[in-house]
């Protein structure tokens, strides 16, 4: 029966090196440890024996039995120990990997533009004015001295809706009547910015929609050195000095005297090119001294006050600062073109 116990044990040890997982590992322990198990059926003849060998045969099933206990116990702390092991590998994290950055939106860069426009003139005392895209003809035309049928109306290639008399407004200039009339007898000086649209052939130099910053000025003794002397602190900031301007007389219905401001050329640095139309220049904005017609409408009287306007377009200054010589980059948002600014 010795024999028959130490070949058990023998058996049992030499298993146990094949239990790989713990369902293994207690099929194992059931097998030969449990209470069915072949230790205890094969001590099951003890009591057949002679009484003087049961002790001898108990203390070899003690010895088998301790030595399975402790041989299981060690191979379960090691299956253990393996499957943490396992664990680690497959989790694996190189912590000094460099982390994902997220990609950030940023403000566009026309916002951007128009934001440093809004800082520039805020520094020089201008208030902020907001008014309609959508306008009546009264408000974009008449009251700005374009009657009905007048040539000067070719100046703007309008939008009309299917509303007698309601269209989207060609320039700012319309907030100009609003803003006085708002405001009327008191002093402006103010920015409207907004979008402005034109029924144009989209093309580099032309886009159907654009933005554009107005300015007004209204009070009493405002003269035609004013409305330069801010349009120069205006290009020095806004060019950061780089760029060289030039005024040059004009005409708009709603301003007399009136003029142009042009900046340089960039694109092409003077020689000329299709963005300046072989000048050397480009036109930045128009301007001039409110006309008293419009001061009426806006229920100033022109005997008393007078002012100054201006009206310029947001992505011809951000072409010429950035060197940009398409105008259709800005809003047909190709991210690898927005991606550039900010
Ligand atoms: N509204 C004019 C335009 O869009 C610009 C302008 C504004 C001219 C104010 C004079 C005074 O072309």
């Amino acid at each position: 029966m010795q024999e028959q116990l130490r070949t058990i044990g023998e058996r049992a040890l030499a298993e146990l090196g094949a239990a790989a997982d713990e369902a293994a590992l207690e099929a194992w322990r059931v097998r030969y440890l449990g209470r069915r198990g072949e230790l205890s059926q094969a001590l099951r003849g003890l009591g057949e024996l002679p009484p003087e060998e049961r002790p001898a045969v108990g203390q070899v099933a003690n010895e088998v039995k301790q030595q399975l206990e402790a041989a299981y116990a060690a191979r379960r702390t090691a299956l253990a120990e393996e499957a943490v092991a396992r664990a680690f590998e497959a989790e694996r994290v190189d912590v000094t990997l460099p982390g994902r950055i997220p990609a950030l939106g940023r403000l566009h860069i026309i916002t951007q533009t128009l934001r440093e426009i809004y800082e520039i003139f805020s520094r020089m005392g201008f208030a902020i004015y907001e008014t309609p895209e959508v306008e009546t003809d009264e408000l974009n035309f008449q009251l700005l001295n374009i009657p009905p049928h007048h040539p000067a109306r070719d100046m703007w290639s309008t939008l009309y809706t299917d509303r007698e008399g309601v269209l989207l407004r060609t320039h700012t200039s319309p907030g100009q009547i609003r803003l006085m009339r708002e405001m009327c007898p008191a002093p402006i000086r103010a920015i409207l910015p907004g979008k402005v649209y034109r029924y144009e052939q989209v093309s580099a130099r032309y886009e159907f929609m654009l933005h554009q910053v107005e300015g007004l000025v209204v009070g009493k003794n405002i003269h035609m050195s004013d409305l330069k002397g801010v349009l120069e602190a205006f290009a020095r900031q806004v060019f950061a000095g780089m760029r060289r301007w030039r005024f040059r007389g004009s005409y708009f219905p709603f301003t007399e005297p009136s003029m142009e401001m042009d900046i340089e050329c960039v694109i092409c640095g003077g020689p000329g090119c299709p963005v300046c139309k072989y000048s050397g220049w480009v036109e930045i904005l128009g301007s001039g001294m409110v006309h008293p017609r419009v001061l009426q409408n806006g229920g100033y009287d022109p005997a008393v006050y007078s002012g100054f306007a201006f009206g310029m377009g947001a992505e011809r200054i951000t072409m010429l600062k950035y060197g940009i010589n398409d105008i259709r980059y800005f809003f047909s948002n190709d991210p690898r073109f927005l991606a550039q600014f900010g």
